[in-house]
């Protein structure tokens, strides 16, 4: 007998409506929404005076990802436990290709690293690093057999990561075909390296030389040109982290075309500036990640980008490195592995930011951090939505509650926060997941291998953002 949990009382919040009602959910599924539900269950939550979303998703993370010589701290546990202990019940992380290798053995690594570990649900984007003959092959039966359905490509990281405009196009092609689409890190590649060795070579060693050399030219081109590819064959695109102005201007100008394009920023774009990285002995570094925060102005331009629904998702790019890790730059920021935390901060921070501060209202709240993403890789109306039949993953949320976020409470294995002190009203007070209370006040009731992969459904049709 499938368990039956009542959520009584509550404030419903989809991305379109905001309602008082009652939610049963039955096994994993949702089984009714209604004002007044008197129905016997197995247990009863109470909502009053909360806020119940769909549980959130993250559809950019690197947990245990090898990176610049090390590995991103937190792995697919501790990554997706400090997820669900924010409001976030599914990630989409990123399995890398190594070059001269393929796609599957990619994929295979990835599955290595969750299966039995997550305790969140799991999706992986592919990182096409060697698009060649070999690569092409694979798109299909990842996209239909494997629930693959988004390949992201570097415009950086040249030598490592990084493909060129050829290849991007011919991936581009090849998604068309099996209904999949290509995600891009909008950088300029060689710009940005040869930005780094004039200042290496003029001795501006610090961290705040990452930002420096990577001015938001940089970040505009790449996005531009990654547009014009994209128009050149109608193709769907999707910008993974967008920081600034210039490249939002890209956007606005392909839509003078009629072209739509998916746009994701990520929260310290919204909330953080390039400032930080004055702060001295090196802690500048906790911010070095890639494309860099911008400045206030920039800031304002991607909440305008929001409510001009120009920008679509927030993630959070969530790539933990601890200090000892972050030192191997500490004599050259070039070496600074790129990322931060913030997996678990994201809802908490948009609430505060975003909807108490009038910047986004409830339903957007819940359209940037969960259905847009569900919609856009293939997970709606499974996940993120309060839907009848949909998976019960649910966040119940104390809008009124205070707290402050720190590394001494975080549960993300990184020994700072890039918020350390940011006080914030409304926290998350319980979190179900396929209908199993995950998080309740703090404490955290599943572990280890709860988490289940998710294959993704293709992008067949035209979806409404
Ligand atoms: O600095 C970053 N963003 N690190 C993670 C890798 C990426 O570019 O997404
Ligand atoms: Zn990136
Ligand atoms: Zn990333």
């Amino acid at each position: 007998m499938n368990k039956k949990i009542l959520i009584k009382n509550g404030t419903l919040v989809t991305a379109t409506d905001t309602f008082r009602a009652d939610l049963l959910i039955e096994g994993e599924k949702v089984k009714a929404i209604a004002k007044e539900i008197t129905e016997k269950t197995d247990q009863e939550i109470d909502a009053t005076g909360c806020y119940v979303f769909p549980g959130g998703i993250d559809a950019h993370t690197h947990l245990d990802m090898p990176f610049m010589g090390t590995t991103s701290s937190d792995d697919f546990e501790t990554g997706t436990l400090a997820a669900l202990h924010g409001g976030t019940t599914s990630i989409i992380d990123f399995a890398f290709q190594s070059q001269g290798r393929s796609l599957k053995e990619a994929l295979a690594t990835w599955h290595e690293k969750a299966r039995g570990k997550a305790v969140g649900d799991y999706g992986f984007h592919i990182v096409v690093t060697d698009f060649n003959e070999n690569s092409c092959k694979e798109i299909k039966d990842l996209i239909q057999k494997e629930g693959i359905t988004s390949f992201k490509t570097f415009m950086a990281y040249k030598g490592a990561l990084m493909v060129d405009d050829k290849q991007m196009i011919g991936l581009m092609n090849e998604c068309k075909k099996w209904g999949g689409f290509v995600t891009v890190h909008a950088e300029n590649g060689d710009l940005a390296d040869s930005m780094v060795q004039t200042n290496r070579a003029k001795g501006n060693l610090s961290p705040k030389f990452h930002a420096l050399s990577r001015p938001e030219i940089v970040e505009s081109e790449a996005t531009g040109r990654a547009i014009d590819l994209a128009f050149s064959g109608n193709h769907p695109l999707y910008i993974v982290h967008m920081t600034c102005e210039a490249a939002l201007n890209r956007v606005r100008e392909a839509t003078k075309r009629n072209q739509t394009v998916m746009v994701e920023t990520c929260v310290q774009y919204l909330l953080l500036d390039d400032s930080l990285y004055d702060r001295p002995n090196f802690e500048g570094s906790k911010w070095v990640m890639s494309p860099p925060l911008r400045k206030k102005t920039d800031q304002e331009a991607l909440w305008n980008g929001i409510a001009q629904n120009l920008i679509h998702t927030v993630a959070t790019d969530h790539c933990p490195f601890c200090m000892v890790q972050k030192e191997a730059g500490i004599n050259d920021f070039s070496k600074i592995p790129n990322g931060a935390p913030g997996i678990e901060n994201r809802m908490e921070l948009m609430f505060s930011e975003g909807v108490l501060k009038n910047r986004i209202s409830l339903n957007q709240f819940v359209s940037l951090n969960c259905t847009a993403p569900a919609k856009i890789f293939g997970l709606y109306p499974e996940k993120g939505t309060l839907a009848v039949g949909g998976d019960a993953d649910i966040v119940i949320f104390d809008p009124e509650k205070q707290h402050i976020h720190s590394k001494e409470t975080h549960h993300m294995r990184c020994d700072y926060s890039s918020y350390e002190g940011w006080k914030v009203t409304g926290k998350v007070r319980t979190v179900l997941l396929r209908g199993t209370v995950a998080i309740d006040n703090g404490k955290a009731y599943i572990g280890k291998g709860f988490g289940k992969y998710l294959k993704r459904k293709s992008l067949s049709q035209k979806i409404e953002i």
